[in-house]
């Protein structure tokens, strides 16, 4: 039987968290499954719908949440960017450049999951047409209107969206670079980002929306994390705030991480004209990660962010 919790996510309907499976999976130091599925949506590194409650906080908004639905645009970046859908990957939805960049420009391949683990990527359409368009080929669970109710993705969805980049089938889109690939997500979703790159070493980045492991007895998993990881969490209101701060200071020894906090709560700046400050804090870390775009290393580790209002910890940058 599929049980389900809603919460009230992005102040837009009432999604599902998470769906109670029978668990195959114990938690168990030393424990370390082959891959990352486990027995919920949202991999291993998520919470049974049982253990939810205990971790969900008391929510609310902080000044820096967006004041209604921003704008719909096609990015702010060199590239217009456009949502659509791609019958080679179906249930997903795609967001890319409308046309491949001139010049032969290498894509960087992004794999998201939305708040929820629902199946609504086009919750999402502000923050990631906004990545997209600074040239990211993006494919997310779901379809753009897809519905809440008690259906959600699973880890396989996202490593669907990896097989079928890494099958060439995203090139229409331009020159996808499988070198630079990054696992993303908003909570469940976020959870789910991890679990996917848990064990798969096609993944190089991961990037945390607003979540991390609720329940201690997990966080040992995190010792088969071994690419960097960036938090962009909502502040104290957010019920990722205190679990990050014990998720980034576990992550193994000289892992280059970052956690930001901004004051949104756990629904982030999402529904902002392009994705609002996550949005230009996700493009920014991306363009220094992939591209090495130093004003934009400069924007996350060198004040720029905080000028914007967050609260940066970082540690272990070389580059
Ligand atoms: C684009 O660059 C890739 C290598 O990055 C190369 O394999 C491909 O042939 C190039 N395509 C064109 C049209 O130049
Ligand atoms: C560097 O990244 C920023 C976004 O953080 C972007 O606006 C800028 O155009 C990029 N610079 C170059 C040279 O690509």
């Amino acid at each position: 039987m599929v049980k389900s919790i809603f919460l009230p996510l992005l102040g837009l309907a009432p999604t599902v968290l998470s769906i109670a499976l029978p668990q195959s999976f114990t938690p168990k130091p030393g424990n370390f499954p082959a891959k990352g599925d486990g027995d919920f949506a949202g991999g291993i590194f998520s919470v049974s719908l049982s253990e939810l409650p205990k971790y969900s906080g008391a929510g609310g908004t902080g000044p820096e949440a967006p004041k209604g639905a921003g704008a719909k645009t096609s990015g702010s970046g060199p590239y217009p960017a456009q949502m659509t859908t791609d019958s080679t990957l179906p249930g997903h939805t795609i967001f890319a450049p409308k046309t491949p960049p001139a010049g032969n420009l290498s894509l960087p391949f992004i794999a998201w999951g939305n708040g929820a683990c629902t199946l609504n990527a086009g919750d999402y359409e502000n923050l990631l047409v906004e990545i997209a368009s600074y040239g990211y080929v993006i494919a997310a669970d779901g379809s753009p209107t897809g519905s809440g109710g008690s259906q959600q993705s699973k880890v396989q969805d996202m490593r669907d969206s990896l097989d079928w980049a890494f099958a060439n089938k995203a090139k229409k889109y331009g020159n996808i670079d499988l070198t630079r690939v990054t696992t993303a997500g908003h909570s469940c979703g976020g959870l789910e980002a991890m679990s996917t790159a848990y064990h798969d070493n096609r993944v190089k980045r991961i990037l945390m929306f607003n979540i991390a492991i609720f329940q201690d007895d997990r966080r040992y998993l995190l010792q088969e994390i071994k690419v960097p990881v960036a938090y962009l969490i909502g502040g104290p209101k957010d019920m990722g705030y205190t679990t990050s701060a014990k998720d980034y200071a576990l992550l193994n020894a000289g892992i280059p991480k970052l956690r930001a906090n901004l004051d949104t709560g756990h629904g982030g700046t999402f529904s902002a004209a392009n994705g609002g400050k996550e949005g230009k804090a996700a493009v920014a870390y991306l363009e220094w990660q992939w591209r090495n775009n130093e004003t934009a290393k400069a924007y996350i580790l060198n004040g720029g962010l905080t000028k914007d209002n967050w609260v940066v910890e970082e540690a272990n940058w070389t580059a």
